[in-house]
């Protein structure tokens, strides 16, 4: 049964993952025509309300609604009565008359749009919360690794980084578990957390972690802003120890592994330039199949009653 909103992965069932993956695919195969559009969400209205930067996921949302004829809004947050002490609620509250369709939104506050969700009717979706969820990165993260492997149940994808501030990790992680992929973490002990998700295994030894023979090594980027003390010496020592230099990569081509990045990458610390240009780094495809993805969440999410 399609849903309100889109929170986080959790509440997803299986068989609800599958289905918007599935979705996805002749989104996908729009990209290809010379006409990109489709008529799906025309008269519909979506808000895009981000509070904190993004290239990608805002882009990503903003061309996807727009190839399903939606008209999309963008609320500028540095210009708005926000920065005059305007709360949240009362923001919500004025963006509420203009009877908007979809609300996307992103915040450093985890849970926010989730409170967002239950004061308006319009469908919510969480861009980004803090380091709780990520849900249509997860998708996108999926799907791209669906596309690989078509029965990825069994597959291996090893998480490298930061996973303790991570959305993307928890997001990422949840779904891989609930498609049948097998996880494990890699970092210092000081951000990857001992407690968390049942059946990841956990690794600090960047060979260790090797030894357990993932099919996919998906880098993290280390969040420097999220982190208020230091978790690791310093970002050359944190490249020596985790990061995909020009050796590891070497070593990543030779078993044929596919390398994933969220991005925004930082060069140097999570990976060297010649991971750009590798020949199994699906980065580009992440961002490509990202629109895909967010058009089946679209498409699939009904606007609805104001929740709770
Ligand atoms: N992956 C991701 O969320 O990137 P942005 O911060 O650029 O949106």
């Amino acid at each position: 049964m399609p849903h309100k909103d889109l929170l986080d992965i959790v509440s997803l069932e299986r068989g609800e993952i599958e289905h918007l993956l599935d979705q996805a695919v002749p989104f996908k195969d729009l990209f290809t025509r010379s006409v990109k559009k489709v008529p799906a969400l025309k008269g519909k209205s979506v808000l895009m309300l981000f509070y904190e930067a993004s290239t990608r996921t805002h882009s990503s949302f903003e061309v996807a609604a727009k190839r399903l004829s939606a008209d999309v809004t963008n609320f500028d947050v540095a210009h708005s009565s926000i920065t005059k002490g305007e709360s949240v609620r009362e923001t919500i509250e004025t963006l509420q008359a203009m009877r908007s369709d979809f609300i996307i939104v992103r915040h450093g506050r985890a849970g926010l749009p989730g409170t967002i969700a239950r004061l308006t009717r319009a469908s919510v979706i969480n861009a980004g919360d803090g380091a709780h969820a990520h849900p249509t990165q997860a998708l996108l993260d999926a799907f791209t690794i669906k596309e690989k492997f078509p029965d990825p149940s069994g597959k291996r994808v090893l998480i490298v980084g930061d996973i303790l501030h991570s959305r993307v990790a928890r997001s990422t992680s949840t779904i891989l578990k609930k498609i049948g992929v097998e996880v494990a973490y890699l970092g210092p002990g000081s951000l990857v957390p001992r407690v968390g998700p049942e059946n990841i295994r956990r690794f600090t030894d960047y060979q260790a972690a090797m030894a357990w023979a993932p099919d996919v090594v998906y880098l993290l980027r280390v969040h420097m802003e999220r982190q208020d003390v230091q978790y690791f010496p310093s970002l050359r020592e944190y490249h020596r120890l985790y990061g995909v230099t020009d050796a590891r990569l070497a070593e990543i081509r030779a078993r044929g592994l596919y390398i994933m990045h969220p991005g925004p990458v930082n060069r140097g610390v999570e990976l060297c330039d010649a991971v750009m240009d590798y020949e199994r780094s699906l980065i580009n495809d992440q961002v490509e199949n990202g629109i895909a993805v967010r058009m089946a969440v679209l498409y699939w999410l009904k606007p609805g009653a104001v929740m709770g």
